[in-house]
């Protein structure tokens, strides 16, 4: 598995806990050079110690993926560590849910400026590297909520819906760069995902939900070393996982 991992060098937006936790670790353990990015540094910065210690190679940097400079900033010291970007995995998200008529407005300025503008500033961030080194690999994470909308996740879904729009316009435009383009729509996964429901009857139903057929970050992290361990002519363009039980 770790054919076309090691020695690749891959930023990680949201690498403090959940998927992009999970995905550090297991590209780091098949030999990629991993940069963490996310707001919360005593988080990144122990999980960089820990791979380090093990033997692999990694970095943290204090990110906050609504500031387009502080994404520059972190595929730039990227670069600057490790000499280039193979692969963005642009992962931060928030899932704040809630019926659009409680009027939470200024969360679905935070989702918009998050799920989309993050993934946005992640990828400008890497296209002059990737489009002067002529390779390169952008990983969007969306949802199966990106795909189907439910009472509650309108703004959500928006937002995971836009994802999968530019990610897609995205991979038709960077075929002069040999860049590859993957949506990843994960379905329900343990991860602290619910902590930021502000509402709590949405929060404890979703906690319900997710506790009761959440998969292990693992499964994510294992599909994303998948698609990136592909040989270079082979793009996987999307990939959509559920739990077995999830029926949505
Ligand atoms: N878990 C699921 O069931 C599921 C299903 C479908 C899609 N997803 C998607 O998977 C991605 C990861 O979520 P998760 O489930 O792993 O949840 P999580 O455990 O809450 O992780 C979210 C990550 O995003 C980061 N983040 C949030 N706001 C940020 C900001 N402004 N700047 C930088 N980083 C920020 C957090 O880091 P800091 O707070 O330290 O900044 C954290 O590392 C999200 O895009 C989510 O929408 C998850």
């Amino acid at each position: 598995m770790n054919q076309n991992i090691e020695g690749k060098v891959i930023v990680i937006t949201g690498a403090s806990s959940g998927l992009g936790e999970a995905a550090a670790k297991h590209l780091a353990h098949l030999g990629a050079a991993v940069v963490l990015g996310a707001r919360r540094t005593d988080r990144i910065e122990k999980l960089a110690n820990e791979i380090q210690e093990s033997g692999g190679k990694a970095l943290a940097i204090a990110t906050d993926v609504t500031q387009r400079d502080q994404v520059k900033k972190l595929v730039d010291s990227a670069v600057e560590k490790f000499g280039r970007v193979d692969v963005i995995l642009n992962n931060a998200g928030i899932m704040p849910l809630s019926p659009m008529d409680r009027l939470n407005v200024d969360e679905w300025d935070q989702m918009v400026d998050v799920n989309i503008k993050g993934v946005l500033n992640g990828i400008a961030a890497v296209l002059p590297h990737m489009k002067n080194q002529k390779s390169g690999h952008i990983i969007n994470t969306s949802s199966v909520a990106g795909h189907k909308i439910f009472s509650g996740s309108a703004v959500y879904s928006a937002t995971k819906f836009a994802v999968r729009a530019l990610s897609e316009g995205l991979r038709m435009e960077v075929k002069p760069y040999n860049i590859r383009t993957t949506i990843v729509s994960p379905g329900a996964v343990k991860t602290e995902l619910q902590d930021h429901i502000s509402e709590a009857d949405i929060q404890q139903a979703n906690r319900e939900y997710v506790g009761a057929v959440g998969l292990n970050p693992d499964s994510f992290a294992n599909l994303v070393a998948f698609v990136i361990s592909q040989p270079e002519e082979l793009d996987i363009n999307e990939i959509i996982f559920r739990p077995t039980s999830q029926e949505l």
